[in-house]
């Protein structure tokens, strides 16, 4: 019941028709309480209890990245479908074993990228699919927070570090809209702005240069800390056409006074993609009703954690890393 697990809890609770939100859970009892009094719904500390309960067909693990794997693990154990949030795991090691783990269970696993679900990036696939960007030739994204990590997500040892926390998205996302793997990474980086992020270990800005099997190229950016606000830009250039995502100021909010005319970006990741979660959420219950494939996979999950590890060993080794020297 941290940031992204109240925001999926809260839309099970109303805006899944197929779903009944059963309990909420935590391992902060205030936290349980809180969300399981607001939602009028049970709460509990002890997962393992939920986890035995069978009327309980589906589990939202929300833990911080560290914990996904074995939570997640316990969950499919116990029978469940699993909607895991990004990124699959912090190492490559633990997202292997849950990956594996996916793989040979009959239920349903989805892997919470949910920018998959947005009105504007569906948009972006669909003139892609039917050719009206032509050749695809470059895939760019600008991912600028508005605050550095809280806790345990400014720690890489917790939270696989900036390219698995924050830029997993843009790298799934490129996977997606170019419709290839990536082949190789040439990853820099920096920690100049954030002191706790400096301090435990990670970047807060980051670039990166892909190279896709395609024959594409990508360039992805990220910056923990941006100044003003949450801006998140991607770009896709064919041949026949360029498509743009996102935009530095909200369309939907201008104010203007005596100081003049002014225009705001969206606040931060809930209210942009607030649609897309639900869809995602509604994604997670159809594919369980209709034993069908959720939107993002197991696969899709592991694949941007290779990615992530890629420009982490890049960033190290100072030079371009080939996904294939990860086997
Ligand atoms: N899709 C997105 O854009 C998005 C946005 C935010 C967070 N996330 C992901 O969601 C996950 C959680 O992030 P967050 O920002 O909500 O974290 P958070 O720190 O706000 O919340 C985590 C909660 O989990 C509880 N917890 C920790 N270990 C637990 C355990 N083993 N069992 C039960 N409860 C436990 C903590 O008490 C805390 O309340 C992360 O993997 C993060 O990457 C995804």
């Amino acid at each position: 019941m941290g940031r992204a697990g109240q925001i999926h809890a809260g839309i099970f609770k109303d805006k899944v028709p197929e779903a009944t939100l059963m309990c909420v859970v935590d391992e902060a009892e205030n936290a349980a309480k809180d969300a399981g009094t607001r939602l009028g719904v049970n709460w509990t500390t002890d997962t393992d209890k939920a986890l035995r309960d069978d009327t309980v067909d589906a589990v939202v693990v929300a833990v911080p990245t560290y914990s996904h794997a074995s939570v997640a693990s316990a969950a499919l154990e116990a029978g469940k479908h699993v909607l895991v949030e990004k990124p699959l795991a912090h190492t490559p090691k633990e997202a292997e074993r849950l990956f594996r783990e996916a793989q040979s269970s009959d239920r349903v696993f989805q892997v919470g990228y949910m920018r998959r679900y947005d009105r504007a990036y569906r948009e972006v696939k669909d003139r892609i699919a039917n050719g009206s960007l032509g050749l695809l030739l470059i895939y760019r994204a600008i991912a600028h927070d508005p605050a550095p990590p809280p806790g345990w997500a400014a720690d890489p040892k917790l939270s696989g570090g900036i390219f698995y926390d924050m830029l997993s998205h843009d790298f799934d996302m490129g996977r997606y809209l170019m419709a290839s793997e990536v082949s190789s990474v040439y990853a820099i980086g920096s920690s100049k702005v954030c002191e706790e992020v400096a301090k435990k270990g990670d970047l807060d800005t980051v670039a990166v240069i892909m190279k896709f099997k395609s024959g594409a190229f990508g360039y992805v950016e990220g910056f923990r800390n941006s100044p003003y606000g949450y801006d998140l830009r991607t770009e896709v250039v064919g041949s026949g056409g360029s498509a743009v995502v996102g935009a530095m100021n909200d369309p939907g909010l201008t104010f203007a006074d005596q100081k003049g005319l002014r225009q705001y970006g969206v606040k931060w990741f809930a209210d942009r993609f607030n649609a897309a979660f639900v869809a995602e959420d509604n994604d997670f219950a159809k594919a369980i009703v209709t034993r069908g494939d959720p939107r993002v996979s197991a696969s899709d999950g592991i694949r941007a954690v290779e990615i992530a590890e890629a420009c982490r060993l890049s960033v190290a080794r100072k030079k371009p890393v080939s996904l294939e020297e990860l086997d």
